[in-house]
């Protein structure tokens, strides 16, 4: 595996490779990162991975200083599963100046996530697109933990007609449920304890659709107030048509149940697909 830290040595390696399936992501790499590869391993003939913590989605409140940086350990984790090359390049390398020209999402990313984190689909729309243009994947590998991230990157590439595929990977759960994070690392064991009630909490939405139920408001304030009870600050838990992210209707048959939810000084999310049809 070769790790390469700027634009023209990528490029260079990259003119050899007939075919390249991309994974991004910002490092602190778990069993969901790997995941990813191993979808993009059936996707290509060489995997780049990208270890970048992009300051551009995170707002002045948020955790970007923080962020937890593993550059070592993601190598050999990332080697070990069978990456080709990792791009891990300085900040300057992406922003050598600053990046004045952003992209501007559709209305949905100012929902949701959006909502709550001003500017943060610019920032990942800004990246991914400068990720795009460098590295010139066939496909790329996005996990559906970030159910927004992914519909906006599958609307970036399809309003802009980038020459790629989008390939989503199924969210990866520790024993009790809990969606794999890097932010999970913040939790202390008395929280950590805690973070499966919001599994918990979009479950029984979950479960409450597919028995029928249509009364999605009332499932939706239900839960934040059971969340709420266990000291949990809720940004939002919505039941949202699966293809779109728009409001759903009593006839919609593919969902999506969205939550953000903080515990203490962590924010996490996690979402869970509904087939109400089924
Ligand atoms: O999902 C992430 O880890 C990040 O948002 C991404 C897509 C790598 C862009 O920084």
């Amino acid at each position: 595996m070769e790790v390469i830290t700027d634009i023209r040595s990528l490029r260079r390696r990259l003119k050899r490779q007939a075919s390249i399936a991309f994974v991004p992501t910002m490092g602190s790499l778990h069993e969901g990162h790997l995941s990813l590869v191993r979808i993009a391993q059936q996707k290509a003939g060489c995997v780049v991975a990208s270890i970048f913590v992009n300051r551009l989605q995170f707002a002045p409140t948020e955790d970007f200083d923080q962020y937890p940086r593993a550059l070592a350990d993601d190598c050999r984790l990332l080697k070990d599963g069978g990456v080709d090359i990792v791009f891990a390049p300085e900040e300057k390398a992406l922003y050598p100046s600053p990046q004045e020209f952003m992209l501007e999402p559709p209305p949905i990313a100012n929902t949701l996530e959006g909502e709550f984190r001003t500017g943060f689909f610019r920032g990942v729309a800004t990246l991914v697109l400068k990720l795009f243009n460098i590295v010139q994947p066939q496909a790329a590998v996005f996990g559906k933990k970030d159910y927004q991230q992914l519909h906006i990157i599958r609307e970036l590439v399809r309003q802009l007609n980038l020459p790629l595929d989008i390939v989503a990977g199924d969210t990866v759960r520790a024993s009790d449920n809990l969606a794999l994070s890097s932010r999970n690392r913040y939790l202390s064991n008395e929280e950590r304890a805690k973070a499966v009630r919001l599994y918990q909490a979009l479950s029984q939405i979950k479960q409450g659709i597919e028995a029928g139920n249509r009364n999605f408001h009332e499932m939706e304030e239900k839960a934040k107030e059971s969340l709420r009870s266990y000291d949990w600050e809720v940004d939002y838990i919505a039941v949202r048509q699966r293809d779109t992210l728009a409001s759903v209707q009593a006839d919609d048959e593919d969902m999506v149940v969205l939550g953000a939810a903080r515990l203490g000084k962590t924010r996490l999310i996690d979402n869970l697909e509904v087939a109400a049809g089924i």
